[in-house]
């Protein structure tokens, strides 16, 4: 029997800016709506769609967020463990989990999660976490493979904010999570693809920040190191082969995103210790920036006394 494209779980009712308990307590429109049996607060917050949902970060995603009172639209391929996920979340928080099963690396169903992203007018935030990696270098990669990489940290990433942007800034206010990751800034660690895709990821949520600034769409960029996740065995190294030290266990690697969203963040390294050494690297960016484009070459270029 064919599952049906959409299945919902949980009674919270999703329409435009108005959340209804699932249960008899009356509620407040801001700060905290009803006590739930878990003695959770839960806040309005309108819905989050959270692309790779159905295991590592993007679930734990889940979890938190509808611990902080958003209603969920989860998407990946595996449709058993997102109706897990989503039958689980639902029964714990009380919140509303819608399930979309697609594969961002097919364009048809990519389109589906852009019209949803469109017509939902309950999504307040997108969260575009699906992604694979590779460890392999060049030398030993399938040039399809990398492709296909391509198409779903890029090209679907990039899709999915052209959808959500725009709906957002009509409505004043939205926000875009997009997983990046440390080898955007440190791409000599793993498959030059994979840090090339997550390099766009960065700059495109740094350019995007500028662009939306004042119409109340936020962007926050995470940067995970290693993390505790099936993400290493796709990529062909188990996580099992890295330093123990090197690895930060799923949950605190969200925990601490959702900690630099709560602080503005635009960009959320987890691991680093000091946000100063971040900003010195922004600030000698930055200090390029006026030399960049200019009528004729620097004086090391001019080698032919022609060229002067
Ligand atoms: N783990 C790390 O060390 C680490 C570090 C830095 C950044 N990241 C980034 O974090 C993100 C999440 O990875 P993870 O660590 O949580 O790994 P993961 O557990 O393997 O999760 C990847 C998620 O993406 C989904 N996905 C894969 N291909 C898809 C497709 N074609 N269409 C739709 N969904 C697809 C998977 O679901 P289905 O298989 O059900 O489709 C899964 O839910 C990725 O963008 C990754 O680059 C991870």
């Amino acid at each position: 029997m064919t599952q049906p494209l959409v299945m919902r779980y949980g009674s919270a009712k999703r329409d435009a800016g108005i959340l209804r308990p699932p249960a008899k307590d009356s509620y407040v429109v801001e700060a905290t709506i009803w006590d739930t049996p878990a003695g959770m607060s839960l806040h309005r917050n309108g819905a989050a769609l959270i692309t790779g949902a159905s295991s590592g970060i993007g679930a734990a995603y889940a979890e938190r967020l509808a611990r902080r009172g958003y209603d969920l639209t989860l998407v990946a391929r595996n449709r058993r463990r997102l109706d897990a996920l989503a039958a689980r979340i639902s029964d714990e928080t009380g919140r509303g989990v819608e399930v979309l099963q697609a594969d961002l690396g097919s364009k048809e169903d990519l389109a589906r999660i852009e019209t949803a992203l469109k017509q939902d007018a309950s999504l307040t935030m997108l969260v575009n976490n699906a992604g694979v990696g590779a460890a392999a270098p060049l030398l030993q990669s399938n040039v399809d493979l990398m492709e296909e990489m391509i198409k779903l940290n890029v090209v679907a990433l990039m899709r999915l904010t052209y959808a959500a942007a725009p709906v957002f800034a009509a409505r004043g206010h939205g926000a875009i999570i997009n997983i990046s990751s440390v080898a955007a800034i440190a791409p000599e660690m793993l498959n030059g693809v994979y840090g090339g895709t997550k390099a766009f990821v960065l700059t495109f949520s740094q350019s995007l920040h500028r662009e939306f600034a004042d119409k109340g769409v936020r962007f926050q960029a995470v940067l995970p190191g290693a993390t505790s996740t099936a993400f290493w065995d796709t990529a062909g190294m188990p996580v099992s082969k890295l330093p123990a030290d090197r690895v930060m266990p799923v949950g605190e690697m969200v925990d601490a995103a959702l900690a630099g969203l709560d602080l503005g963040e635009l960009v959320t390294i987890p691991s680093l210790p000091h946000m100063a050494d971040w900003d010195a690297l922004e600030a000698a960016r930055r200090k390029l920036t006026p030399h960049l484009s200019r009528a004729h070459p620097a004086a090391r270029y001019r080698t032919r006394p022609a060229d002067a």
